[in-house]
């Protein structure tokens, strides 16, 4: 069985500040969607750090909606920045809330892909080694191809943020349409599981 909606994709950047390249490429991502998707890009700026004292006390607020946002979604793209050769913790953090409680995790299972744009050539490759690491410890199901490594991002995107670079828009659109295989074959597969 297949699914008619509009697969909805959850976009969570590991920046924080207003002028990042990594929330500009998700706006990109929005306007590079296939027709039958539909992009929000949720701000992590209110969460709190992962404490398992307010976990068991009654979950914050900004918990609950990320979770509900994640759990409804059909698939997330994540940006990440690289700091210090790894992701940023803003969007660790985030992951690390979504995993849990252990055995509910909202991650679990769900399709996922991932982009980074740094200022300089690496263009977020260590970062984005990292973040498949502690992606595979929640199960999320990655991505393989193609990679958006967007390196120089001074240089990609005008004084606007408005991704210009032609073929970082083509590698762009070409992974938001592989993400949306990839998603329908995980939940083809889900299907047919359940009716066994
Ligand atoms: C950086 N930056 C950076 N860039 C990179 O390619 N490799 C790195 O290891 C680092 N390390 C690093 C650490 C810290 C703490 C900061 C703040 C920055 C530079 C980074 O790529 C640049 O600031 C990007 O513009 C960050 O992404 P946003 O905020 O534009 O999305």
């Amino acid at each position: 069985m297949t699914h008619h909606h509009p697969l909805r994709i959850l976009a969570l950047s590991g920046s924080l500040r207003a002028q990042s390249f990594n929330t500009a490429l998700l706006r990109a991502a929005g306007e590079l969607l296939p027709p039958q998707a539909v992009l929000e890009i949720h701000a992590l700026h209110t969460l709190p750090f992962y404490d398992g004292d307010a976990e068991d006390s009654g979950e914050p607020a900004a918990v609950t909606d990320l979770k509900a946002r994640i759990r409804s979604a059909d698939a997330l793209l994540l940006a990440t920045p690289e700091y210090n050769h790894s992701i940023a913790a803003a969007l660790k953090n985030a992951l690390d809330w979504a995993s849990r409680p252990y055995g509910a995790s909202v991650l679990d299972g769900k399709p996922a892909a991932i982009v980074g744009a740094s200022a300089g050539a690496s263009g977020t490759i260590r970062a984005q080694r990292h973040l498949r690491e502690v992606a595979f410890g929640t199960q999320l199901r990655v991505l393989d191809a193609p990679e958006v490594l967007v390196a120089h991002a001074g240089t990609k995107f005008d004084a606007q943020l408005r991704l210009v670079d032609e073929p970082t828009r083509r590698v762009l659109a070409s992974q938001l349409s592989a993400l949306m295989r990839w998603t329908r074959q995980w939940q083809q597969l889900a299907t047919s599981e359940a009716v066994q």
